[in-house]
Formats: structure tokens, sequence, C-alpha cells
């Protein structure tokens, strides 16, 4: 199967793919999602087999508004609809309570809940409502590799394996949505993103979040949280503080092979880069480097192949929560130290 691709105006036609049973990559404002019809479980079934995903990890099921999620959801509480109201369209997905059978065990990998997400993007909107039924959503990747930023990162994973893409330009937040759970005593945050604690507190008040207490022996609350995940082929070393740079950068001048150097351009500016260094600039700042993350380990993957390359890391505070949740995953916790 030669996989097609589609231009924002063309969403009648990958909907109809989307309405066969086919799978249909889309655009969305954090990274790029993998579409199936959600309510046709052959369909979703085969979005498991193209990304090489382990079945008992469910999927996110992506709608274009409230009304789409009261056919499945139980009845909303005061918090979800307030929490829709302040953040949808946007970079938020709740998890809630599913109306009986309402989604197949495909989608939901056999829980009683369903992750609820509706994005921003107005070309996947219009998709949706074409197709007419909510598709799933999970992020357009060979599972384990970082999420894709572009449509190219798409066709390199999954072209022969999917239907069509459409493509809708560079997703501009880079990192995945923050997930919510509602069904906790205490709304959880299962993995941070670009709506950030702070602003979810605001607008309902207490909010807890698990998602640095994931260990070996505990049961993850979101599946996807204990797999391996977002790695290059290279091993990543995480620069914790701008004072640790000509260190590393020493270690990395005695090494035989090309290092990849991700930083923002005033580090690099400030720093002597080594001959064999490889430079990839996150930009100016945590919002740059948010966006340019997943697209720089990619290059290190594809266009300039190292062994090792050096990140630079920010305060885990804000959007850099969900920044240093993904950069951790993918070095495997290493920190460059002296
Ligand atoms: O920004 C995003 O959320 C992107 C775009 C494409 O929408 N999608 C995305 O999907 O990141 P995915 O499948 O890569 O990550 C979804 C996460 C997984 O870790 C999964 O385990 C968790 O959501 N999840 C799905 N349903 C859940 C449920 N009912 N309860 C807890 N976690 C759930
Ligand atoms: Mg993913």
């Amino acid at each position: 199967m030669e996989t097609q691709i589609f231009q924002p105006n063309q969403v009648e036609a990958a909907a109809a793919l989307l309405k066969a049973g086919q799978l249909v990559a889309f655009p969305t404002e954090t990274v790029y999602g993998l579409g199936a019809d959600a309510t046709n479980e052959t369909a979703v079934k085969k979005v498991y087999a193209a990304k090489g995903r382990p079945s008992d990890n469910p999927l996110i099921v992506t709608v274009t508004g409230q009304a789409m999620v009261e056919e499945y959801a139980q009845p909303l509480s005061a918090t979800a609809q307030k929490l829709m109201q302040a953040f949808w369209p946007g970079s938020l997905t709740l998890i809630l309570n599913l109306q009986p059978g309402a989604l197949s065990k495909a989608v939901t990998g056999g829980l009683r809940t369903a992750a609820f997400r509706n994005p921003k993007n107005k070309t996947t909107l219009n998709l949706i409502q074409a197709a007419g039924v909510p598709i799933v959503g999970p992020s357009a990747n060979t599972s384990g590799k970082p999420s894709p930023t572009l449509a190219q990162h798409v066709y390199h994973d999954l072209n022969g394996k999917i239907a069509g893409i459409v493509d809708d330009g560079p997703a501009a937040v880079g990192v995945e949505s923050t997930i919510l759970d509602l069904t906790a005593d205490v709304p959880t945050i299962l993995r941070p993103g670009a709506v950030t604690e702070e602003q979810l507190a605001a607008v309902i008040g207490t909010v807890r979040s698990n998602h640095h207490k994931v260990g070996a022996t505990e049961v993850p609350k979101a599946p996807g949280m204990k797999y391996k995940h977002y790695a290059p082929d290279a091993q990543v070393y995480i620069v914790d503080q701008v004072a640790d740079w000509p260190a590393a950068l020493q270690w990395a001048a005695q090494q035989t092979t090309p290092v990849g150097v991700m930083a923002v351009d005033s580090v690099l500016a400030d720093q002597t880069l080594p001959a064999n260094a490889e430079v990839f600039s996150l930009g100016t700042d945590i919002a740059s480097a948010s966006h340019l993350l997943f697209d720089g380990l990619r290059h290190f993957d594809l266009e300039s192949p190292v062994k090792n390359i050096l990140t630079q890391g920010f305060p885990p505070v804000g959007l850099g929560a969900a920044y240093m949740n993904r950069l951790n995953k993918s070095a495997g916790q290493m920190h460059f130290s002296k």
C-alpha cells in the first residue's frame, strides 16, 4: 500500500478512507496522530499493528467537542464541563468514565474509562466532522520512537502501513497533550503537557500530579507510561545546568565519533564547540525547545547519525515539566554530570 498524502483542502477524501475502515494520520497542535474510526473495532486493531503498539495500551479518542463526548461518556461532572469550556479545543486530554459498552476493548484496553481529546487544528476538526465519528488518535510514530511533529516523520515511520496522511505543516506545540484523570478522587495529571498544572488549578482548584512516581513495580495509571519511549538510536544525555556545558563538551571532544548537541542559541553562542560537535538548535526558549525536541532527536537518527547526543535540560515547571518528562524518557534518565 502506497501511503497517500492529503492537503488540508482534501479532507473529504481522507474521511472517506476513515469511513472505509482505513488508517489516516492527522495533524494536531501537539503532534501528529494516527486516526481510525473509533467505533469500528477492526479498524482500531489495525492501529496497534501499524505502530507496533502493545495491545494493552489504550488509545485517545479524538472528538470535535463536548457533544461528541456525551454520546460515549457518563454524564459530565461540573468539573469536566468547566475544563472543556476553559481549554477545549486545546492540548488537554480528559479521562472520563464510559457508558457501559460505549467503545470497544480495542480502544479502551478493557478499562471502563476513555481518554477524550479535542484538538485545535481546524483541518482535523473538519476531518472528524466529515467522517461523522470520533477517531482514535495515538501519536503517529512507531511505538518507542519520538512522536512525529511533521508529516515527513509520519511518512518515515508508517509509509506503506497506513492509507493516508493529512499534511498541515509543523505541529505548533511539539509535545503531546496534558492527560488529566477525572475518574480519580482528586483530578490527577497522568502526563504533563502544554496545559500546565498551574493553569488547571486556576480553573478547578486542587490538582494532583502522579507522573513522576511511576516505578517499575507500580501499575501506571496511563498504561503507556510504562513503556520505553521517545528513544532515538543514539544515547541521549541531559545537560541540566548551563554551568555543566564546558565539561560536557570536553567529554564530547574526547569521543571518536560525532556528538549531537541540542541547546538554545544563547547557550550555543557562549560555548566552545569541539570539531566533532553536530549542532541542532533548540531556538530561543522553552517554547521553541519543546517545539523542536522530537524533531532534533529524529534529525540525529535520520540525517546526521551520531552515537551520543547532549541535550539541554530546563527547570521542570510550566511547559518545562512536559519537556523534561519527554527528555528524561528519551534519555533513560541519563544526566551528564562532571
Ligand atoms: O497530544 C496528544 O495527546 C497526541 C495527539 C496525536 O492527540 N496523542 C497521544 O496519544 O499522545 P498516545 O496514544 O501516544 O498517548 C496517549 C496516552 C497513553 O500513554 C495511554 O496509555 C493513555 O494516554 N491513555 C489512553 N486511555 C487511557 C485511559 N482510559 N486511562 C489512562 N490512560 C489512558
Ligand atoms: Mg505516543
